[in-house]
C-alpha cells in the first residue's frame, strides 16, 4: 500500500518549490539576452503583459486541476471528464506530459551537468589542477555522460525523500541561497568598467522593435516554459497544496517570483556581457545578435571570469553554483511527475518508482550523449517547442470547456471566501475558455507553418 500523499507544510515552501520549479536555465540564459536584443524595456513590458494575462492564467488552470483532483496528471485529467471518451483524452493528454516532462528532463540533465563540471572547474581552478580543469572543461562525451548521470542521481536523492522532506525542504533552503548569490554577483559586476552600457543595452526601450508580431509570439512561448506549464508540473505541485490556500494569490506571487528573477537575471548577465566586451571578449554572433544559451554560459562568461583576474575564480564559483541550483530546484519538479504518476498507479513505493524512473531517465540522457549531433537540438525542439504549447492547449480546454464551472468555483472558494465575486472570476474564466487556447494556437500556428 503506498503512503497517503505528501503535502506542502508551509505556504512559504510551496512558494520556493514552485518558483524553483520555474526558475530555471532559460531565466538567466535566455531572457536576459532575448530582452537586450528585441527593445530592451520594451520588451520587458511586453513579457511581463504576456506572462501575467496568458500565463498566469494557464498556470491558475494547472493549480486548480491538481488542488481540485488531488491526483498525477493521468488520473486528474481522467478525474474531470463526465464521460468515458473524454477520460481517454485526458489519459492521452495526461501521458503526453509525462513523456514530454521526462524527455525534457533528459536533456536539462545534460546542460545541467556541464554547469556541475564548471563548478567543479572553478574548485579545480583554486587549487591548480590543470589537468582536471582542462578535462572539466573540455566537451567530451564521457565527461558529459558522468556529469549527466550525477546531477540525475541528485535529482533522484531529492525527490525519493517526498513532498516535504525532499522538495520542500531542498527548495527552502536553495531558492534563498540563489537569490542571495544572484544579488551579490549584480552589485560586484555593477562596480566593473563597461557595466552600465550593459544595462543601458538591457533596459532603453525601443517600441519598434517589442512589438512587432514575430517577437509577440516568442515572447508568448518562452512564458510558458519559464512558468514550466503545459506538463503537468505545476498541476502536480499544485495537487500537494493545501486547501487553506488562496489560489490566484499563490499562482499570482509564483508568477511574480518569476518574472522577478528572471528580470533580476538581466542586471547581471547584460552588464557581465558588456564588461566583457570592455575587456576584449567578443560578446555577439556571427549574425551580429548577443550569445544566448550555451554559449553565453560556457564561453562568454568564463572568458570574463579569465580576464577578472583572482577574484574570477570566486565569481565563476559563485555564479555556476547559482546556476546549478536553479537547475536542481528545476530537475526536481520535472521528476515529480512521472514518480507520482508511477506510485499512485502501480502503488509502487516512492524510493523504488524514483529509482527506477532515475535509472531510466538517465539511460535516455546517455543515448543523447553519445548522439549528440543528431539527437539533442531535435529532442530540445519536439519537447518544448512543438509538444509543450499544445498540451497546454488541451489542459486550459479541460478546464475551460470540460470541467464544470461550478466545480472550478468550489475549488476556488476552498481557502478564498467570496471568490465568486472577485475580480479573478469575473474575467478568469473568459480567458481560460477563449483568450488562452486562441492565443497557444496562435503561436503554434506560426511554429508550425511559418
Ligand atoms: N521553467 C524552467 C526554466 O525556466 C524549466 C522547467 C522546469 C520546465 N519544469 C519544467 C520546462 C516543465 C518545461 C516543463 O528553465
Amino acid at each position: 500500500m503506498a503512503a497517503a500523499r505528501g503535502e506542502f507544510s508551509s505556504r512559504f515552501g510551496f512558494l520556493m518549490a514552485a518558483a524553483g520549479s520555474a526558475v530555471g536555465l532559460g531565466n538567466i540564459w535566455g531572457f536576459p539576452t532575448n530582452a537586450a536584443s528585441n527593445g530592451g524595456a520594451a520588451f520587458l513590458f511586453l513579457y511581463l503583459f504576456l506572462a501575467f494575462t496568458l500565463a498566469y492564467p494557464a498556470l491558475m488552470a494547472e493549480l486548480i486541476i491538481g488542488r481540485h483532483t488531488r491526483s498525477n496528471a493521468v488520473g486528474a485529467l481522467r478525474q474531470l471528464a463526465p464521460n468515458p471518451k473524454l477520460a481517454k483524452l485526458g489519459s492521452v493528454v495526461g501521458f503526453a506530459g509525462i513523456a514530454t516532462v521526462t524527455l525534457i528532463l533528459s536533456f536539462y540533465s545534460i546542460v545541467s551537468g556541464w554547469m556541475l563540471a564548471w563548478l567543479l572547474n572553478s574548485l579545480a581552478t583554486i587549487v591548480g589542477w590543470d589537468a582536471a580543469s582542462a578535462w572539466l572543461t573540455n566537451d567530451g562525451e564521457s565527461r558529459n555522460a558522468i556529469f549527466s548521470v550525477v546531477f540525475m542521481l541528485l535529482t533522484v536523492i531529492v525527490i525519493s525523500a517526498g513532498v516535504r522532506d525532499g522538495i520542500e525542504k531542498w527548495a527552502s533552503r536553495l531558492m534563498p541561497a540563489l537569490i542571495f548569490i544572484l544579488v551579490l554577483l549584480i552589485i560586484y559586476v555593477m562596480t566593473l568598467e563597461g557595466a552600465m552600457d550593459g544595462l543601458r543595452a538591457y533596459l532603453v526601450p525601443d517600441f519598434s522593435v517589442a512589438l512587432q508580431p514575430g517577437l509577440i509570439i516568442s515572447a508568448l512561448g518562452q512564458a510558458f516554459f519559464s512558468l514550466s506549464l503545459g506538463v503537468g508540473t505545476m498541476l502536480i505541485y499544485g495537487s500537494y497544496l493545501s486547501s487553506r490556500e488562496n489560489l490566484p494569490v499563490i499562482g499570482g506571487l509564483v508568477a511574480m517570483l518569476d518574472t522577478g528573477i528572471a528580470f533580476l537575471a538581466g542586471l547581471l548577465i547584460l552588464p557581465s556581457m558588456y564588461v566583457a566586451l570592455a575587456n576584449g571578449v567578443e560578446i555577439f554572433d556571427a549574425s551580429g545578435a548577443l550569445v544566448a544559451g550555451p554559449g553565453l554560459i560556457i564561453a562568454v562568461l568564463p572568458a570574463l571570469f579569465d580576464t577578472m583576474g583572482s577574484a574570477g575564480v570566486f565569481v565563476a564559483f559563485a555564479f555556476f553554483v547559482l546556476m546549478t541550483i536553479a537547475s536542481l530546484t528545476s530537475s526536481i519538479s520535472m521528476l515529480e511527475v512521472p514518480v507520482a504518476y508511477v506510485v499512485e498507479t502501480f502503488d509502487t513505493q516512492r524510493r523504488k518508482a524514483t529509482y527506477f524512473l532515475g535509472i531510466g531517465i538517465a539511460l535516455i540522457c546517455l543515448l543523447i550523449v553519445y548522439n549528440f549531433a543528431t539527437m539533442f537540438d531535435l529532442v530540445v525542439s519536439v519537447t518544448t517547442e512543438y509538444s509543450q504549447p499544445l498540451l497546454g492547449l488541451f489542459f486550459t480546454i479541460f478546464v475551460g470547456w470540460i470541467w464544470k464551472r461550478n466545480g472550478v468555483l468550489q475549488e476556488l472558494q476552498k481557502g478564498y471566501a467570496g471568490a465568486e465575486h472577485s475580480f479573478f472570476w469575473k474575467i478568469w474564466p473568459f480567458y481560460i475558455r477563449f483568450v488562452c487556447p486562441i492565443a497557444i494556437a496562435a503561436v503554434y500556428i506560426q511554429l508550425v507553418f511559418f
